[in-house]
């Protein structure tokens, strides 16, 4: 098992994590356990969790439905409600199993319940166990616009057992493997080189690229949790693939977290290279092998027009002008702050 140490907690990663969560549970004598899952991880994820913990076998259980759609208000009143309801007291843990909707909101639930329950993330999606459980930020959408609600609140452990990604499909495990490639990208040029080469889902999904990943992340919110400078380098790809998500929500298309920023990812990197920030080879290099992954995305004039309303709610925006992370060659990055809505535009329109 690789346990790496966050600010203020550790991150366990292996088949052997459970055991590090019955050790957790022992040491931390919380007075009622709450799990929040959704129907897909009540039906795959839980089972398992509760054969192999059994302390937890007296945990209320609180399911909720799953989608992007439902990391809203209404869905955390639900859950501040059922809290309420059971009598859940400061000494109750909150146990997210589940994607990054889970840990998002239920992160989000727990930091702000009677100011704020210790919580933990069980991850049971690549995406959520590369990035979403890890680093602290919760959040929920509002008024469509991703991440408008939140905070930032570290879990109280991380507890990543991959043999849950056996029930995801092949297009789950690309959602994750989005921001594999986005860390290598800002981050590590020699994880570049590595990742470059994998293309099954085996490769794509295992246990030593998760280790690695969670690494990099990790090395970075250490230094900046509340992202008042190297954070910002994790926001790559996800100004535009934020906003494009925003505009698909609204109208109903079918699109994931990382398939929109794999799409943020080529789209920033063509405005690196117009920027100057990347060489042609690198360029052409990052767009192919991330198209050869992801179904493309084609933008109508309709949906350049939302994606771009969406970009002016952005959090990384400054005052009138948006905040790029953009490579700067491959492994590390430069942040660009200086860049007009409609100069963005205009590259979006092009
Ligand atoms: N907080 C952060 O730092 C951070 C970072 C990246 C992404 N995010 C957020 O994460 C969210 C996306 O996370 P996600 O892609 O995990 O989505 P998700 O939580 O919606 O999970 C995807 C789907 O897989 C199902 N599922 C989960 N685990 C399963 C399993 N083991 N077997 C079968 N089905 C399973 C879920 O029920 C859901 O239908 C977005 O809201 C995004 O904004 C947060």
């Amino acid at each position: 098992m690789a346990i790496i140490k966050s600010n203020s907690s550790s991150i366990y990663i292996g088949e052997k994590s459970f055991q590090a969560l019955q050790r957790f549970l022992t040491k931390h004598q919380y007075s009622q356990y709450y799990i929040i899952c959704d129907e897909h991880t009540f039906d795959h994820c839980l089972p398992s969790l509760l054969f192999h913990v059994p302390e937890l076998n007296e945990a209320e259980i609180i399911e909720l439905e799953s989608g992007e759609d439902k990391k809203n208000l209404e869905t955390c009143l639900q859950v501040w409600g059922a809290l309420t309801d059971t009598g859940a007291d400061k000494k109750s843990l909150i146990i997210n199993l589940g994607g990054g909707v889970i840990t998002d909101l239920g992160g989000f639930v727990a930091s702000t319940f009677k100011r704020g329950l210790d919580f933990i993330n069980i991850p049971t999606t690549l995406l959520s166990m590369v990035d979403a459980s890890v680093g602290g930020k919760t959040g929920v959408d509002f008024e469509g616009i991703k991440n408008h609600i939140g905070t930032t609140c570290e879990p109280k452990a991380v507890f990543i057992n991959p043999e849950f990604l056996e029930s995801l499909s092949e297009r789950q495990i690309k959602n994750g493997y989005a921001e594999i490639i986005k860390i290598a990208l800002i981050a590590d040029s020699a994880f570049w080189k590595t990742i470059k080469k994998l293309h099954t889902r085996q490769q794509m999904s295992s246990e030593e690229l998760i280790v690695q990943a969670i690494h990099l992340k990790n090395g970075i919110v250490k230094k900046d949790l509340y992202e008042n400078n190297l954070r910002k380098s994790l926001n790559f790809g996800h100004n535009i693939g934020h906003a494009l998500e925003s505009a698909c929500l609204q109208v109903n298309k079918d699109l994931l977290h990382g398939e929109a920023v794999a799409f943020g990812m080529m789209m920033e990197t063509r405005l690196a290279y117009q920027k100057k920030r990347l060489t042609k080879k690198e360029c052409e290099s990052i767009c192919t092998y991330i198209a050869s992954k992801y179904p493309p995305v084609k933008l109508t004039k309709e949906m350049k027009a939302l994606l771009l309303s969406f970009l002016k709610h952005d959090k990384k925006n400054e005052g009138h002008t948006l905040c790029f992370a953009l490579p700067k060659g491959i492994g590390t990055y430069e942040l660009c702050c200086d860049l007009s809505l409609d100069e963005v535009a205009n590259f979006i329109n092009a």
